[in-house]
């Protein structure tokens, strides 16, 4: 079987379809930050309302929002496929006979409840008592819990694509996003099977299967996904992964001083700040996460890692566990660099392809070099003089 290198794994391994990621200058990509995220949902109901509300899609939320540690749309659908797979093995790795991916399809009840496990926490709730944490000295707390958005991850090693035996999956020449052919879908539901984050979704209705199409036509227009608009907390910065320092100014225009997208900083500079989801499946997932600050990391080490041992590869510690300390450490007090980047998320609908982090100020780029989004970092602060109101 062909191999493929994997960035995020440190090392090749099986994927069973012709790669060619390297040629490719732009890349959808999206970057959460799950400590701003408050479970409300907007982000759900916008992806929902503007895709999938027609018959036989009433069960599809391709965007939808899990309580960690207990909640799973559908239901268990990481623990049920990690039991699978040995240490160091991807899901390709580990396909058995005459299937090209491992995986499952998940039952239907497993779709009866999207929020189920909701704002359900880990950890002893002591009865009757007032639960405190010491901030002061307790890095983690005991009790915790914490919300992970999850979406289509147009991944770099797509296993739905992979998995196809029809070819009605491809990712666009123009921008990575895999898209699935209802023309062509015969309703094998292999794609439904493979995909480790279960978003390729069949249609009882039209015989066929469905799948997020990262919200393309937006992405055309230069405007960012519904659910990254739509979003309230501010939680996420969509753009394009790919573009890397050496990149040129966008649109070749020579105001946009840095070549960079913001994007791509928080995930590949040395100040590495968000994580994929269960990188050791094996696809390459293009959402990345910053991880919650608050949660012990050996829970955030199985989910944002590959979680067997480290190889030459982008992690900043030794270990993977250290490695994710360093990441929440700088999540929790962010650089100035990472602080003006976090003012980008949810300032603009329009697509930053470049920023540029100056002083108090940040500024961002489309792909034609036209200024987008120019914000303070911090905002100025006036204390009123005089007397102060009190409740006393
Ligand atoms: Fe395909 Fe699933 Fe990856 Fe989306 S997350 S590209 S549906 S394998
Ligand atoms: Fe292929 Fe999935 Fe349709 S496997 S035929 S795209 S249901």
């Amino acid at each position: 079987m062909a191999q493929t290198y994997n960035p995020q794994l440190g090392r090749e391994h099986s994927y069973p379809y012709e790669h060619r990621e390297e040629e490719r200058d732009y890349h959808w990509g999206m970057v959460i930050n799950t400590n701003r995220c408050i479970n409300c949902n907007t982000c759900s109901f916008a992806c929902k309302s503007t895709w999938t509300s027609g018959e036989g899609e009433e069960y599809m939320w391709w965007m939808n929002v899990e309580t960690e540690p207990y909640g799973g749309y559908p239901m268990g659908w990481d623990m049920r496929l990690l039991d699978d797979l040995e240490a160091d093995q991807t899901i390709f790795d580990a396909a058995e006979n005459g299937e090209k991916v491992r995986g499952y399809i998940a039952e239907k009840q497993a779709w009866e409840y999207p929020a189920l496990g909701d704002d359900q926490v880990h950890g002893e709730y002591p009865e009757g008592e007032v639960v405190e944490s010491d901030l002061e000295n307790d890095e983690y707390h005991d009790i915790w819990q914490f919300y992970l958005p999850r979406l289509c991850n147009h991944c770099k090693n797509p296993a739905c694509l992979a998995a196809c035996p029809r070819k009605a999956i491809y990712k666009r020449e123009e921008d990575g996003i895999v898209l699935l052919d209802q023309e062509r879908c015969r309703g094998y539901r292999r794609c439904v099977k493979a995909c480790p984050y279960h978003k390729p979704m069949y249609n009882p209705e039209t015989g066929v299967t469905e799948k997020p199409v990262g919200c393309y036509p937006r992405i055309e227009e230069g405007n960012v996904p519904r659910c990254v608009s739509s979003c309230i907390g501010k939680t996420r910065l969509h753009g394009n992964i790919n573009r890397g320092p050496d990149a040129g100014p966008a649109g070749g225009k020579s105001s946009a001083a840095s070549g960079r997208s913001p994007i791509n900083y928080l995930v590949h500079s040395d100040e590495k700040v968000a994580l994929p989801l269960y990188p050791q499946f094996g696809t390459q997932p293009q959402v990345f996460y910053m991880p919650p600050y608050h949660v012990p990391p050996e829970f955030l080490t199985q989910m944002f890692t590959p979680n067997t041992e480290v190889k030459e590869n982008e992690w900043p510690g030794d270990t993977y566990e250290e490695s994710v300390r360093i990441v929440q450490e700088r999540a929790r007090n962010p650089s100035h660099e990472v602080l003006g980047i976090l003012q980008l998320f949810g300032a603009t609908t329009r697509l930053i392809e470049t920023y540029n982090v100056k002083e108090n100020r940040v500024k961002g780029w489309d792909r034609n070099g036209e200024k987008v989004v120019d914000v303070p970092i911090e905002e100025p602060m006036e204390v009123r003089e005089g007397e102060q109101w009190t409740n006393q």
